[in-house]
Order: C-alpha cells, then sequence, then structure tokens
C-alpha cells in the first residue's frame, strides 16, 4: 500500500513536473501534407522553455528559441508555426515516401533541461486501379492470358485475387518505384475454350484492408460453333411449310450461312434458302438428303449436318425420337443446363396448373415420353416425375452422370460444352457434325422450346 502510494506520488511528481505532448502516429498520403504538433506543458510556472526542436533522427528539421529564433532546414518542404513560447508546429509537403519514419521533438527548459516525444510517420499512397480483358483466340493447347489487372502506385502493396467460374490461374508481380510506391499486376492465365467467351471474371484488389472490385468479361474469339434446328423427324411426301434454321454462335460474330447438300449436288430446287434459313414449302424426294450449313467469321468456318429423311405417310404415332449415340452422349454434357430449364418450366406450368390454365390440354396429347427405365436410371425418381409433365424437353432424358465433374463454383452451363469443343475439332476438323439438338428434338408444329441456358 505505501509502495503504491509512493509510486503514485513518482509518477505525479514526473508527470507534474514536465510535459512533451506530440502525436503517436501520423499517416499521410503521398503529396500531402503531414501536420506534426509539439507542445510543452509545466505546472512549475517557475520552468522557461528557450527552445523546442523538431529533428529526424539525429537532424534538426526546425527550431524555435527565445535567444536565437526560428530555424527551418528545408524551406521548400518544412514550415514552421509557431503558436507560442511553449507550442509549435511542423508541415511538411508534398510528403515523400522518404518522410516516413520516427520524428523527435525535443524540448529544452530551464531549470529542468532536455525532454523529448516521438512521433511515427507513416506514408501511404493510394493505387490507381485498372483491369482489362484480353482477346484470346481458340487454337492450340496453351494457356493465354485471359485478363490483366493492375494496381499501380501504390503504399503499401495491394493484393489482387480474381474470382471466375472460368478454370485457369493467375501470377502477380509487385515493382518497386523510385517514388517508394508499388505497382502490382496480376495476369489470369486460361485455356481459351469457345464457352470463356463473355464469361464473368472479377478482378478483386484489396488495399488498406478494403476491396475494390473490376468486373470483366473474357473475350475468347472462336470458328462458329454451328447448330441446326428445325427437323422433327417427321418430314412427309407432301408436308407443307417446313424448314430448317441454321444457328451460327461465333466471335466474332458470324458473316456468312451458306446450305449446302452433303454430296456436293446443287440444292434441289424445292428448297428455298433465305440466309440462315432453308424453307420447303413442299417436302418431295428431292429433300430426301443430308444438308449442310456452313457458317464462317474472320477466323474461318465451320458446318454442321441434318440428315433430312422424307418418309412415305406422316408418322402419326407421335413425335419421332431417334436417340443417336453421338447426340446422347453430348446431350448427356448439357443434360445439367437443360435440367435447369426443365425446372424453370416445371415451376410455370405449375403455376399454370394452379391458375387452371387450358394449356394443359394443349400439349401434344399422343406424345409419350421414352420408358424410364432407358435412360433415366441413374436419375433421381423426382426428375422422372418432371419429365412426365414435360414431354417436349426430352433432352433431359439424356444421362445427367455422363456430364464432367464441375470443376470449382462453375455455374455457368456453358462452361460444360466445354468438352464438346474438344470432341468436335478431334472428331472431323473440316465438319464438325455435332448436333445434339437436331437430331434429338421432338421439335416441330407443336411447342419446341430451345433451352435458354445454353444460348444465353
Ligand atoms: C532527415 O531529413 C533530411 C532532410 O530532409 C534528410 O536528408 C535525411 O535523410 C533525413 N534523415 C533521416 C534519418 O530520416
Ligand atoms: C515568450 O518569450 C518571450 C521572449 O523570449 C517572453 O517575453 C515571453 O514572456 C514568453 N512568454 C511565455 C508565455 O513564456
Ligand atoms: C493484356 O492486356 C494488357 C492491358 O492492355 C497488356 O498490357 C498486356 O500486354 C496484354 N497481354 C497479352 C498477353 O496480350
Ligand atoms: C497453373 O499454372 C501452372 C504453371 O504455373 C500450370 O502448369 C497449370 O496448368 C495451371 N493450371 C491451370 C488450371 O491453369
Ligand atoms: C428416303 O431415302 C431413304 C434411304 O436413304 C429411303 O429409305 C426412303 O424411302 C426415302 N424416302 C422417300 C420418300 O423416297
Ligand atoms: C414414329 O414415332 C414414334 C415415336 O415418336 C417412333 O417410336 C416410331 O418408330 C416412328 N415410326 C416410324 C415408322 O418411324
Amino acid at each position: 500500500m505505501q509502495l503504491v502510494l509512493f509510486l503514485l506520488g513518482l509518477l505525479c511528481s514526473v508527470l507534474q513536473a514536465q510535459d512533451v505532448s506530440v502525436m503517436e502516429k501520423v499517416t499521410a498520403y503521398i503529396g500531402d501534407e503531414i501536420t506534426l504538433p509539439c507542445s510543452f506543458t509545466s505546472t512549475d510556472p517557475s520552468q522557461r522553455v528557450s527552445q523546442i526542436m523538431w529533428l529526424n533522427g539525429t537532424e534538426s528539421l526546425a527550431a524555435s528559441s527565445g535567444h536565437f529564433g526560428d530555424y527551418v532546414k528545408d524551406t521548400q518542404r518544412y514550415q514552421l508555426v509557431k503558436q507560442s513560447n511553449t507550442s509549435i508546429v511542423l508541415k511538411i509537403s508534398p510528403v515523400k515516401y522518404s518522410d516516413e519514419g520516427e520524428y523527435i521533438c525535443e524540448v529544452t527548459s530551464f531549470p529542468a533541461g532536455n525532454a523529448r516525444a516521438t512521433t511515427t510517420v507513416i506514408v501511404k499512397a493510394k493505387p490507381q486501379n485498372s483491369a482489362l480483358a484480353n482477346t484470346t483466340v481458340v487454337g492450340d493447347d496453351r494457356e493465354q492470358v485471359g485478363a490483366t489487372c493492375t494496381s499501380a502506385h501504390g503504399r503499401p502493396p495491394s493484393q489482387i485475387t480474381w474470382h471466375t467460374a472460368v478454370p485457369g490461374n493467375w501470377s502477380t508481380k509487385i515493382t518497386n518505384n523510385p517514388d517508394g510506391t508499388y505497382t502490382v499486376t496480376s495476369q489470369y492465365f486460361m485455356m481459351p475454350i469457345w464457352t470463356a467467351d463473355g464469361a464473368a471474371v472479377t478482378c478483386v484488389i484489396n488495399y488498406e484492408s478494403e476491396d475494390y472490385s473490376i468486373p470483366l468479361t473474357f473475350s475468347v474469339q472462336y470458328k462458329p460453333v454451328v447448330t441446326i434446328e428445325g427437323f422433327d423427324d417427321n418430314w412427309h411426301l407432301h408436308r407443307n411449310g417446313v424448314y430448317l434454321t441454321c444457328n451460327g454462335k461465333g466471335n466474332p460474330p458470324p458473316t456468312s450461312y451458306i446450305w449446302k447438300t452433303l454430296d456436293g449436288s446443287p440444292l434441289p430446287s424445292s428448297v428455298r434458302i433465305k440466309d440462315n434459313m432453308l424453307y420447303v414449302d413442299e417436302v418431295d424426294e428431292r429433300v430426301n438428303r443430308s444438308f449442310l450449313c456452313e457458317v464462317t467469321n474472320a477466323l474461318g468456318s465451320r458446318a454442321s449436318r441434318q440428315d433430312v429423311l422424307v418418309r412415305a405417310k406422316p408418322n402419326t404415332s407421335g413425335a419421332g425420337t431417334t436417340g443417336g449415340i453421338i447426340g446422347g452422349i453430348i446431350a448427356g454434357i448439357v443434360g445439367v443446363a437443360v435440367a435447369t430449364t426443365v425446372a424453370m418450366i416445371c415451376r410455370q406450368q405449375r403455376r399454370n396448373e394452379t391458375a387452371k390454365d387450358e394449356e394443359e390440354i394443349d400439349g401434344p396429347p399422343t406424345y409419350k415420353p421414352p420408358p424410364p427405365s432407358l435412360k433415366l436410371q441413374t436419375e433421381p425418381p423426382s426428375r422422372e416425375g418432371l419429365l412426365k409433365n414435360q414431354p417436349h424437353q426430352q433432352e433431359t432424358t439424356y444421362d445427367v452422370e455422363m456430364s464432367p465433374p464441375k470443376p470449382g463454383r462453375l455455374s455457368d452451363p456453358r462452361l460444360h460444352l466445354a468438352l464438346e469443343d474438344d470432341y468436335l475439332e478431334q472428331e472431323n476438323p473440316i465438319y464438325n457434325e455435332y448436333h445434339p439438338y437436331e437430331s434429338e428434338s421432338p421439335r416441330g408444329d407443336h411447342g419446341f422450346m430451345m433451352s435458354p441456358a445454353v444460348y444465353v
């Protein structure tokens, strides 16, 4: 107890004797101004302050003395503001990163002698952030820079991370600038696959615990990817007004669509071509052949093939379904995407049902979904239930298990198509005869719906 009182007394006497007060820590941005106040207080009225001085290390930067007047080392950057005999302010402007460090305020008083206090100055620089998507081209099996993100002239250096569903990795480089700042540059490397074109990527720059996000989209250039739709496997003699639609998707956008016959013979006069459309006003034997649609953009051309089988009589037993093996595999890959669509449509239909809409009756009455046991073995039972309500979404019958494992946070169903790219290139470098839709789906006069997920 006595000891505590003694210590308190000692402390009080010290505090009372004299006190140099400064700020413990000052943070400034490069180019700004630093203000360093220093004042001396004493409860002893007989104390006389003869000098107050700011030093860095051992060098005097500015001093105010009753005897000698004021001193400033470098009047270009330092300014001394004298508030009273016992209080001064040192201003430094414009701040350079070399101003970072410890500053000492030293007060000489009589009769007590010298007293000091220290301020730590921290110099920062706000970075300029920018990001750009590099244009990549589908080509050889090499990773390319998909996007570049830069946080320039920051201090301390920023951290850069990337967020995207497109598989890849990044490398970050830090450059020391002469002014004491850092320039951080990060590049996102990815395999340019056409399905990554337009996919979202975000560069996140973390500076001083704050995130700054720059959203971008990848730009992957590729030769057109071609699909043909419109064949319902029920083209019979004398049927009127059928047509094929050729869809070309490419970056840069397709510039031309050319319809041909597979064997190179001229197009029969019973077909009419308009842009990407092939119209048949009345089906005849001459249409009983395979057609090609070739789509061209600045990078080249690719074609898709449609085998047309003309029937002598209409097939009245419902919408045709001929599951090709290749089509099945490919469609299996897109199965996930289609499943999403089915879910959406089911939701819509549930809404319709509750509203007692007539649409239920309008559905294709003769259609029978394929036996679930054939292709749906791996499907959960709930999925079967959905499918029965959705005859026109027959694509969902493809085995979903065959789709490739989902990479990471994949949410973009187009990425599942990535494998197609390679598959098609290997299968046939000239004509990529992949037609996941045209040969598989019973589209036609009644209610075909293109899966929106695949074409967004
Ligand atoms: C102190 O300031 C002077 C003048 O600005 C500078 O040249 C010197 O390097 C500084 N010294 C330290 C230790 O910061
Ligand atoms: C400040 O200094 C001046 C001259 O040295 C002196 O006349 C004045 O009394 C001082 N004032 C205080 C408050 O110490
Ligand atoms: C990517 O774009 C950035 C910014 O335009 C550029 O500096 C960089 O050289 C590009 N990199 C490649 C590999 O094209
Ligand atoms: C990540 O980078 C390494 C080399 O740094 C490369 O070998 C690898 O293929 C890359 N992985 C992906 C997914 O891009
Ligand atoms: C169309 O061609 C197939 C064989 O390629 C043939 O079996 C069929 O009878 C032909 N259809 C008509 C209407 O001639
Ligand atoms: C008619 O279509 C049904 C189902 O769509 C199919 O099972 C059947 O084989 C088709 N008939 C002919 C003659 O092709």
